[in-house]
């Protein structure tokens, strides 16, 4: 008797704290959609261009999980991405402020979650992607990290993959570059034309990811 109270309890408990955390994160993205004006003109036109420091796609971030992408966010406004606008916008966000965007571009036109088994890549790709164990992280569909704080990386425009991975490698520039200890090692034995075989596999991956076009922009 007193174990079922107890397991009841708890499932009372668990019940209790989903409802909390899935209403929190109702309300952080409601918040966001008031915050995510300066982000509209690059991150919702679907193959829109930055051209530092090299012409390539801004990233898709609609369906990326919140948690990576506030650790992103974090990272431009510590220093540990490089990257100078994206370094200046995220330095005008508070926390909450990066909590309720992430909340909102997660649940923007949620996509329903890619097969967890993708074709086989070439072997060339293959072999690069064993070598560094990729999928042991970002998932074998690559939508499917270990952790929320690690990006989805299927489906994501492949050029600005490959300038992502580069920037891994980029050390002792003061406007280029990534300081993630787990990603620098895992990029720095990597050619360039390896990174594009890379960029350009993963690229072609069915996506959970997108750039969200907003009637306001059509
Ligand atoms: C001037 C264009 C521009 C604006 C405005 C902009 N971004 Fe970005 N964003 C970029 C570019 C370019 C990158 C890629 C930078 C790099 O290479 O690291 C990026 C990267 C990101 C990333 C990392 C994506 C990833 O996969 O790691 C996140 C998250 C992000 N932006 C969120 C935002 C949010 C939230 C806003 C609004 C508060 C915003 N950005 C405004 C251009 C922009
Ligand atoms: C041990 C875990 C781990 C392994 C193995 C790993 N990654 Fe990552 N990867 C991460 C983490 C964590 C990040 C986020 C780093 C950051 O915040 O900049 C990341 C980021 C990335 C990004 C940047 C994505 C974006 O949206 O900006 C790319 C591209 C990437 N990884 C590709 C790879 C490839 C290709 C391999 C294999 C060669 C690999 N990763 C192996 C953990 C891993």
């Amino acid at each position: 008797m007193k174990k079922i109270s107890l397991a009841m309890l708890a499932a009372a408990l668990v019940a209790g704290s989903m409802a909390v955390s899935t209403a929190a994160n109702a309300q952080d993205a409601k918040a966001g959609e008031k915050k995510v004006s300066m982000c509209l003109g690059c991150h919702n036109i679907p193959g829109y261009q930055a051209s530092f420091p090299e012409i390539y796609k801004v990233p898709k971030i609609a369906g990326q999980s919140a948690k990576y992408i506030v650790s992103a966010l974090t990272a431009y406004k510590k220093g540990d991405r490089r990257h100078p606008s994206m370094r200046a916008i995220a330095t005008s966000l508070s926390d909450q402020d990066m909590a309720d965007v992430a909340a909102y571009y997660e649940q923007l036109e949620k996509s329903p979650a890619v097969p967890v088994e993708v074709g086989a890549p070439p072997a060339q790709v293959a072999k690069l992607l064993a070598q560094a164990n990729c999928a042991s992280c970002h998932g074998k569909n690559f939508s499917t990290p270990i952790d929320p704080g690690y990006p989805k990386l299927a489906g994501q425009y492949a050029d600005y993959l490959y300038v992502a991975l580069k920037a891994y490698q980029t050390e002792h520039n003061p406007r280029i570059g990534r300081n993630n200890p787990i990603m620098m090692g895992m990029a720095r034995p990597f050619t360039h034309p390896e990174i594009k075989a890379l960029a350009n596999y993963l690229s072609s991956l069915p996506s959970e990811l997108k750039s969200v076009q907003l009637p306001e922009f059509r």
